[in-house]
């Protein structure tokens, strides 16, 4: 029997796919299309049987596509058994934070699975998820001997993070991933491995160097969105418009990157992944102080979007117990179905509490997968609806969305800047401190029916 690397080479290696998400799905894609043979292993049953059947449940995983991977022998299981036929073990299962530790069970879980069932040859172990730095060394390397198998030397262990982004534009084949292993033959394993793949790979020296890398990636955009996010609130003390300042300082050709405030950070990374830098820094005994206060700032924009509802009501004369409010956008971000960590999700939930009246709009959300039943998403605008309501939020600013049905809106809460600034009706503006003036001092009968909304 050959090595790994001479197997992925000819493409004779069986790639397993250890969680079959929003990374798994994908990867196993692109995997089959390359040539390779593919098992998705997965312990939520359902999902295997609805693979099994040609339904996704990715978003960005049409049917169609399904259907071509199975074609190409993608075989989606539940059955641990069929790891013995793989080479290859690329590991993609959830991570997070629980009560502000790392939460890396199901790599731990996953990593004992693939001890089990791999086959007694060389294989290649490839973490996909993204974990704190040390995981590898911590976690994934002793599991994996607990289980019996020998890493560097039958086990070859790369780091390989991840980075695609759901609903965005850029396609996984154009992105470069890092590839991080302790040594030459690890690391030249795991990169021929995505090259077949992606457009390209960037080595380096270690697991822990790409585990970091990965984490400084999504730290590095938190903590902007949190300086933007502050400044959004500075805006509003000062009668500044953040957007108008933002857009002004973009149009230096270098040292400086947009990025936008809004009500808060979603998903299942920006808000997870650099906590797992500040919770190593405080166990090393030298706490990131910028990346935790950043964290406090995004945390607390739900809460801000809130109080400037309530009091741009209460400037109305209308109690947040007596308003009615139509929420357009529950989604952490626009174009996907993922209301993990949504701050909309948040800011719905505070107004419930309030016992404000709440209708929400999200073509992409069911609301069999909302854990609060008082949130009962409609999937499109209704124009009577949202003329009788006290006040609309835009929260998420989905590309199906037409303003225009805004237009006999009485009052609007503009969270992602997405109307445009001279509108008939009454518009506050995340962090922009002049809407929020006349806003809050605009009598609620000046808003008129006859518009000059343009969309
Ligand atoms: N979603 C993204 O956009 C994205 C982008 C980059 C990186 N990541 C990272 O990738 C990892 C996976 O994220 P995701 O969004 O695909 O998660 P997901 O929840 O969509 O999918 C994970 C899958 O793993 C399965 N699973 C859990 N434990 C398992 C085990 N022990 N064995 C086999 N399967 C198991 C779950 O049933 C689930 O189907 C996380 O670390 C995440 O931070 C996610």
């Amino acid at each position: 029997m050959t090595g790994v690397r001479e197997r992925i080479e000819e493409r004779a290696a069986t790639v397993a796919v250890i969680g079959v998400g929003y990374v798994g799905l994908p990867l196993a894609c692109h995997f089959t299309k390359a040539g390779f043979r593919v098992v998705g292993f997965d312990i939520d049953e359902d999902r295997m049987k609805s693979l099994q059947r040609g339904d996704s449940y990715i978003d960005d995983i049409d049917d169609k596509r399904l259907e071509r991977a199975l074609d190409n022998d993608f075989v989606p299981t539940s059955d641990p058994e069929k790891l013995s036929e793989a080479d290859v073990f690329i590991v993609a299962v959830p991570t997070g934070i629980q009560e502000g530790e790392p939460d890396m069970e199901a790599i731990r879980q996953a990593s004992q699975t693939i001890a089990e069932h791999a086959p007694d040859r060389e294989i290649l172990y490839v973490c996909s998820s993204t974990v704190f730095p040390g995981a590898a060394d911590e976690i994934v390397r002793p599991a994996l001997q607990a289980g019996g198998r020998r890493p560097g030397e039958d086990t070859l262990v790369a780091v390989v993070p991840e980075r695609i982004n759901p609903g965005g534009r850029y396609e996984f084949e154009d992105i470069p991933l890092i590839v991080g292993a302790d040594s030459d033959l690890e690391r030249t394993a795991a990169q021929k491995l995505f090259n077949a793949v992606t457009v390209g790979t960037a080595p380096v020296t270690s697991t822990k160097a790409a585990e970091m890398a990965k984490t400084l990636e999504n730290t590095y955009r938190m903590v902007n969105i949190a300086l933007v996010n502050e400044l959004a609130r500075h805006a509003e003390e000062v009668d500044v418009d953040i957007w108008e300042v933002i857009n002004a300082a973009g149009t230096k050709p270098f040292g400086f990157q947009e990025f936008y405030p809004g009500p808060g950070v979603g998903g299942h990374c920006i808000p997870v992944d650099p906590q797992f830098l500040t919770w190593l820094g405080r166990r090393e005994g030298d706490p990131l102080r910028l990346v935790e206060q950043a964290n406090v700032i995004n945390e607390t924009m739900p809460a801000h979007v809130v109080d400037q509802v309530e009091t741009g009501l209460g400037a109305r004369g209308v109690p947040i117990d007596d308003a009615s409010i139509v929420v357009l956008g529950l989604t952490y971000k626009p174009n996907v179905s993922d209301i993990r960590n949504s701050p909309a999700m948040a800011i719905c939930e505070n107004l419930c509490a309030k016992n404000a009246t709440l209708t929400a709009i999200d073509p992409y959300v069911d609301s069999t997968t909302l854990a609060n039943d008082q949130i009962e998403p409609e999937n499109e605008i209704d124009r009577d609806l949202i003329a009788d309501a006290d006040i609309t939020l835009l929260l998420v600013d989905h590309d199906v969305f037409e303003y225009d049905a805004l237009e006999d809106a009485p009052f609007v809460f503009d969270a992602q800047n997405a109307l445009p600034t001279e509108t008939a009706m009454p518009v506050l503006r995340l962090g922009d401190g002049e809407s929020l003036s006349n806003a809050h001092s605009r009598p609620a009968s000046s808003a008129t029916s006859s518009t000059t909304f343009q969309s």
